[in-house]
């Protein structure tokens, strides 16, 4: 594997090898001092060309506990606001060497243009309304914790499909480790052909019971230029995950950031069904393996210490 921009790119092998992965480095996040020396010396550059809480805060803390070097890069109070253009700064910041380059960009298929432009591992934290892969993997491994197996399971991803990239790779990796997918929303926002991915499409909640798992989404406001539903409230009204519609035995999910009484009421956000929280929890050890597995994994350049190896001495950190 030499860059991670697609779930398309990956067989349930490589998913299943890398949540594994994930799971043995979670012990280290529950160790007094949260660092493995397994990619010394290697540098990580975070490249955010959209808002981001979750997904650049865990490539950050993934990247330190492995020891790796990391430049963070924003967009925004950066030369991309005197017109520096993606190809432009890549060439820039690719003369620091960089061995991974993790890029969140608005335009679809940024993240493998990034990739024909830099000798570096890239990994896709989301373009535009495409693909957003390690957030597909941090909830599989999420799910797979709280549910035991995928396979057979039934999930509902509700919401704003159109807008979603989080929709997309996650129809690809449940449906890859055995899953029965719906998408469910208003028809404005169901994107058309998406039941060539393999999952069932439906525009009203008759039939949520059925689901095993419920995974509410985000409405994308920023990236919606018309009117797609007549309001939040009746989008709510129709569409809203609340204490009536999620039956007692349901895993609601949601990828953040929680519209709160929009796509979810607060009282489903704080219920012991959510697993909002330990998905965030999740995308460290998640983002630990995938950079674990493009730079120290099969065709690393060395072949670097197991996760088990002995912590960093403390003296010994990068300061
Ligand atoms: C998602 C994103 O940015 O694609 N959030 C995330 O990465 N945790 C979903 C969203 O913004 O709705």
């Amino acid at each position: 594997m030499k860059h991670l921009l697609s779930i398309e790119d990956l067989s349930r092998e490589q998913i299943e090898r890398i949540l594994d992965r994930a799971e043995s480095f979670a012990e280290v996040s529950g160790r007094e001092i949260k660092k493995v020396p397994a990619l010394r010396g290697r540098r990580v550059l975070n490249l955010f060309y959209e808002a981001s809480t979750r997904t650049r805060s865990s490539f950050e803390l993934a990247a330190k506990t492995l020891s790796a070097e990391v430049v963070n890069f924003a967009s925004s109070g950066s030369s991309v606001e005197k017109g520096e253009s993606l190809k432009d700064t890549i060439a820039t910041l690719s003369a620091y060497g960089p061995d991974a380059i993790v890029v969140r960009h608005p335009h679809v298929g940024s993240a493998r243009l990034v990739a024909q432009w830099t000798d570096a591992a890239v990994v896709n934290a989301g373009d535009g309304k495409h693909e957003h892969p390690t957030q597909a993997l941090l909830d599989a491994f999420a799910l797979r914790r709280r549910i035991g197996s995928l396979d057979g399971a039934r999930i509902w991803i509700v919401g704003d499909v159109l807008h979603s990239r989080v929709a997309r790779s996650d129809i690809l990796a449940f449906q890859q480790m055995g899953a029965r997918v719906t998408v469910c929303g208003p028809p404005t926002l169901i994107p058309r052909g998406i039941e060539a991915l393999g999952c069932d499409v439906t525009c009203t909640l008759d039939g949520l019971g059925e689901a095993d798992v419920i995974y509410a989404l985000r409405m994308q406001r920023e990236r919606m230029a018309d009117n797609f539903v007549p309001s939040l409230r009746e989008y709510a009204r129709c569409y809203q995950i609340n204490a009536r519609r999620l039956g007692p035995q349901q895993v609601l999910m949601h990828p953040g950031p929680v519209n709160r009484g929009v796509e979810l009421s607060s009282e489903v956000i704080d219920s012991p069904q959510a697993i909002i929280t330990q998905q965030v929890e999740a995308g460290v050890v998640v983002r630990m393996a995938v950079l674990y597995e493009l730079l120290a994994g099969s065709g690393g350049a060395e072949t670097a210490p197991v996760p088990e190896a002995a912590p960093v001495a403390a003296e010994a950190q990068p300061a």
